[in-house]
């Protein structure tokens, strides 16, 4: 059975080149492409999550211009609902300027626009369908104040919350996460956040561990293509990464945390959900682009069918 999630998030449009290498200072460089694409963390999990079935809606600002009246057509085409998705007037659509060098790496400058407009007013006026979803799904790209005030309707209404502390953001109140579910770093904004080294297995589990003391009930580490680590109370469990050949990692983790809250949602158990997810980023990464690389269910039973996680 398919669940109800609600991502209170941004979204953004992608102006996406792809370089020969990375450009050093006062440099110019000819591109070999350039396209444009939807993006914006908070948008990208919605979309994975809506791709592989859940019934998503979104907590949104999007700009008055061109850019928004795309983005919110572009989400509608997803069946994501937008009753909680509003212009701010006079504001321009939240922008993201990627390069993508031929590894699939790449270097990301972020405008907020009128993601920096998403406010603890937006969430209170969401709140009654807030109470209806299974999951709640926060990121960075929006203010501070409001992601805290989510997670504290979250506690109120009873509904898990998943905090996905990117991009990382070193002014985060860890003593704002009281009450959350589920806090899901990758391990540089894990070793931020704790201000701990996280090069060995140890090391990791350790820095995660301390953050189950903010009242935090589980920590998921994302660790790229090694994989992820599930840190709570009873112990540190491995997930396995599934071994692909990178064409664009851009928006690799929100394609991981979508799907995580899918399968989550849906009932299935955090590890068995975990391994999922990391096979849906996995795939994401083949393919160029944010959400244009995202698989739908049917793509992604076909993925995992010729794969094995080892
Ligand atoms: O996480 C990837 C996303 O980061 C991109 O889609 C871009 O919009 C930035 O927000
Ligand atoms: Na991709």
């Amino acid at each position: 059975m398919a669940g109800r999630i609600a991502v209170i998030g941004s979204n953004n449009v992608d102006l996406v080149t792809n370089v020969p290498r990375m450009p050093g200072p006062g440099e110019t460089l000819a591109g070999a492409h350039f396209a444009t694409g939807f993006g914006g963390k908070g948008a990208n999990q919605a979309v994975a999550a809506a791709r592989l079935g859940s019934q998503v809606t979104m907590v949104t600002r999007v700009g008055e211009d061109s850019f928004g009246r795309e983005v919110l057509q572009n989400l509608g085409s997803h069946g994501i609902d937008l009753a909680h998705a509003r212009v701010s007037r006079g504001t321009a659509n939240g922008v993201a300027s990627i390069f993508v060098d031929p590894s699939g790496e790449n270097v990301i400058v972020i405008v907020a626009g009128a993601n920096g407009t998403l406010s603890p007013a937006d969430v209170d006026a969401a709140a009654d369908d807030l109470a209806r979803c299974d999951l709640i799904l926060l990121q960075l790209e929006v203010p501070l104040e409001t992601v805290y005030h989510a997670i504290r309707v979250a506690a109120r209404l009873g509904v898990p919350a998943i905090l996905n502390p990117a991009p990382a953001a070193p002014g985060l109140d860890l003593a704002q996460l009281k009450g959350l579910a589920w806090f899901c770093p990758n391990e540089s904004e894990l070793s931020m956040l704790t201000g701990l080294p996280v090069t060995t297995e140890e090391e990791i589990a350790a820095a995660a561990q301390g953050l189950l003391f903010h009242g935090i009930a589980n920590v998921v580490v994302t660790l790229g293509a090694r994989g992820a680590r599930l840190v709570t109370a009873q112990g540190v469990k491995a997930i396995p990464a599934i071994r692909v050949r990178p064409v664009d990692t851009t928006g690799a983790g929100d394609a991981f945390i979508g799907a995580f809250a899918h399968f989550l949602a849906a009932g299935e158990a955090p590890e068995q959900a975990l391994r999922q997810a990391a096979g849906y980023a996995a795939l994401s990464v083949t393919k160029p682009g944010a959400q244009g690389s995202y698989a739908s269910a049917e793509e992604f039973a076909g993925f995992q069918a010729t794969t094995v996680q080892s």
